[in-house]
């Protein structure tokens, strides 16, 4: 599956801004395949473990917070070149200079309040759908349990 492979979060304020719907709607017209998905919300302590790569950036405590202010949907998707195409269908991180059409420029308010997650390479794409499911809860096209 790697190379097909995505992982994405409907942050907190797309959740409180009633987004879920119409984000998932533009996902799957874009071709993507949802292969797990759930309703949760992180911990501080499991955000600070996700983000562990940007723990030396400024914006960490704030990402950390924003993230673990209410529930997200985390989702694996599959389609093919998924992580390239799931960037450019959410946009640029801040939404003022994302593309017309994108969900960051629909459901984005700000730069650190920017409405999804997408994976960055299909090696971040399975450690993060890892960290947020277990191998049984991904399904196949077939709807057959992969783990
Ligand atoms: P993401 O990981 O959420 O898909 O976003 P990204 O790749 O476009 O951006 P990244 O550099 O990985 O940053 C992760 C998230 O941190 C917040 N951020 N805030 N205030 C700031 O300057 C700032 N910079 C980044 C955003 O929520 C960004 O999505
Ligand atoms: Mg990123």
């Amino acid at each position: 599956m790697a190379g097909n492979i995505t992982f994405t979060m409907i942050k907190p304020d797309a959740v409180k801004n009633g987004h879920i719907g119409s984000i998932l709607k533009m996902i799957t017209d874009a071709g993507f395949r949802i292969v797990a998905m759930k309703f949760t919300r992180m911990s501080v302590a499991k955000a600070s473990k996700f983000y562990d790569i940007h723990k030396e950036r400024p914006f960490f405590g704030e990402l950390v917070e924003f993230m673990t202010s209410g529930p997200i949907v985390a989702a694996v998707l599959e389609k093919e070149n998924a992580v390239a195409d799931f960037r450019k269908l959410i946009g640029a991180t801040n939404p003022a200079n994302a593309e017309e059409g994108s969900i960051r420029k629909l459901y984005a308010t700000s730069m650190s309040e920017n409405a999804v997650h997408g994976a960055d390479s299909d090696e971040n794409a399975l450690r993060e759908g890892g960290f947020h499911f277990a191998t049984s809860e991904w399904f196949d096209k077939d709807g057959n349990c992969i783990g």
